[in-house]
């Protein structure tokens, strides 16, 4: 693909935000609002069954059109044909990025290299289900003839996020007779930990991993492989009952000793970070089964539809794309927080760093020149209400600007008394005061002593986004998944950013192995800087011989 130009500070709409943003500066959402009393209706969009509430940002309608000027101007819409069309938009790895292939429907033809990536994603989806009905049916024994109860996943980053994220997601939807677990860190504690009251006859493992040499996966495998075998008396023949394989590469599979017949494939197209509805959901299968699987599926695609053919005014990603940059590039907002008010995403923060952080955190453009702006926001975030216990009083009344994302649902998976109406009265809550404060007129007048006023003065105009569905379903999932999956795509795609590399994470590699094989030797003489020097020296006296 061919750099966009002009360079991103001198498009026009670059420019005509960055003086829009001194119109913008000193207004205040309570005059914005008290301005249009229809705003809160208008500056709302429903699509694909999501309903986004945008009108508490500091934004007005021409903010908005610059900010879709702005995208045009970036070629964002020749960025989406070209990944639908699975052109080679990851420049750097020279990879087409397709994990919107990995959700279209059997029909959908989408071609890389001259073949239908489509028929080979639902040949391998069929594979699943089949592997998925009959352990989940019973009719896959392990090695000593007992059915399986118990699923482990074994990988990280994009092999461990997603499917953990998942499965907590939707758990409610989950075999509860069978137990899942995740097993990501280096710390052979998390497999320790994971495994310690589980039963190897019952035990099957999943060893996640899209290249198959990552050390920490790889290092866990082979613990459970030990694991294992102890526990069943030391026959290898236990491995091809109690270890699957999802991955990319057939070659290192077979080395592990796992039989390729046990293994299910994925492609160089799908990132890591992208792959938790590729076969890396394997363990979000088992727990929820096929159907509730492609249920997810068809949510994704919905989205995708959405994201593809809406205009941007109207398009959801693209909007709240737009909106995390407006903060990010003209108010200096260093991060974003996701707040879901929903027990059963607790982890969907934890996923959007992946997704987001490796996706956009990025220092040059696609021709390899420094970006001409701060790329990728900071993403964190917990689940209400629990967050507002602890840090959103930094939101409410620090002095950083934090655009908040909320989500949540109109009905609770979980119907408990009035449970459900104080969770979504704390959520409106919490944008409303975001966005309105309380000022110090009003905290007067209700006999506040003058010293306690400024204290108790709440400055509002702190933007959030408020996403709405009916109800946490896999198709719910798979829509918010996509919706933050291409906001991702759409900031990228503006700064001209590579938003699916992740070359940040080699070097610490490389260092690792170069330091591994010192930590238990005085020698060779240590090489390093004198900070790494002396750490590694006073290990070697703590660790013990
Ligand atoms: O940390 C870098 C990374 O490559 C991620 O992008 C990826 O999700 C993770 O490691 C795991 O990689 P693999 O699936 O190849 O084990």
């Amino acid at each position: 693909m061919k750099p966009t130009q002009p360079h991103l500070t001198e498009r026009p709409a670059w420019e005509a935000l960055r003086a829009h943003r001194d119109v913008i500066a000193p207004l205040t959402l309570r005059g914005l609002f008290a301005d249009d009393p229809g705003r809160g209706e208008r500056l709302s969009l429903e699509a694909a069954g999501v309903y986004l509430d945008y009108s508490k940002n500091r934004a007005t309608d021409e903010t908005l059109a610059l900010l879709v000027q702005l995208a045009e101007e970036s070629g964002l819409r020749e960025r989406i044909e070209a990944m639908f069309r699975g052109e080679r938009i990851n420049v750097s790895e020279d990879r087409a990025v397709l994990h919107v292939a990995l959700r279209a429907p059997r029909s959908a033809s989408i071609l890389v290299d001259g073949v239908n990536v489509v028929d080979e994603v639902h040949q391998v989806l069929d594979r699943m289900a089949e592997f998925a009905e009959q352990v989940r049916s019973g009719a896959w024994k392990g090695h000593t003839g007992q059915r399986i109860l118990n699923v482990v996943n074994i990988g990280i980053g994009g092999s461990d996020l997603g499917p953990v994220m998942a499965y907590e997601a939707l758990k409610s939807y989950s075999d509860r007779s069978m137990t899942f677990r995740f097993v990501s860190n280096i710390d052979g504690t998390d497999f320790v930990e994971a495994t310690r009251d589980l039963d190897p006859a019952e035990t099957l493992f999943i060893v996640a991993s899209k290249t198959f040499t990552t050390l920490e996966t790889m290092t866990n495998a082979h613990a459970a492989r030990e694991w294992v075998l102890q526990g069943l008396g030391g026959d290898s023949a236990a491995v091809a009952k109690h270890f699957v394989a999802v991955s990319t590469n057939a070659a290192e599979v077979s080395k592990f000793g796992i039989d390729t017949a046990n293994m299910y494939g994925f492609w160089d197209w799908v990132g890591g970070r992208y792959s938790m509805d590729s076969a890396i959901g394997l363990s979000t299968m088992l727990a929820i089964g096929p159907e509730h699987f492609r249920a997810m599926l068809d949510g994704f695609h919905t989205m995708d539809e959405h994201f593809r053919t809406a205009p941007f005014a109207r398009n959801m990603p693209v909007l709240m794309g737009l909106l995390a940059l407006w903060y990010n590039n003209f108010f200096g907002a260093q991060t974003i927080a996701v707040l879901p008010y929903e027990q059963y995403l607790k982890r969907f923060p934890a996923y959007l760093q992946q997704l987001t952080m490796e996706s956009n955190g990025k220092h040059v453009t696609l021709a390899g020149v420094p970006v001409a702006a701060d790329t990728g926001p900071v993403y964190w975030g917990e689940p209400g209400t629990n967050g507002q216990h602890s840090f959103y009083q930094l939101i409410h009344q620090g002095t950083r600007l934090i655009p908040c994302d909320f989500i949540a649902f109109g009905q609770s998976l979980n119907p408990l008394g009035p449970h459900h109406d104080m969770l979504l009265a704390n959520v409106f809550a919490q944008g409303e005061a975001l966005a309105f404060g309380k000022t110090p007129e009003e905290v007067a007048a209700e006999g506040s002593p003058a010293w306690l006023v400024p204290h108790r003065t709440f400055e509002g105009n702190r933007p959030s986004n408020t996403l709405l569905l009916e109800r946490l379903t896999p198709a719910a999932l798979g829509k918010l998944v996509a919706l933050y999956e291409h906001s991702v795509f759409t900031q990228g795609a503006i700064w001209d950013i590579d938003s699916f590399d992740q070359w940040g994470v080699e070097l610490g590699k490389v260092l690792a192995k170069r330091i591994l094989p010192e930590l238990g030797h005085a020698e060779p003489e240590l090489a390093h800087d004198s900070s790494t020097n002396a750490l590694i020296r006073r290990y070697r006296q703590l660790r013990g011989p």
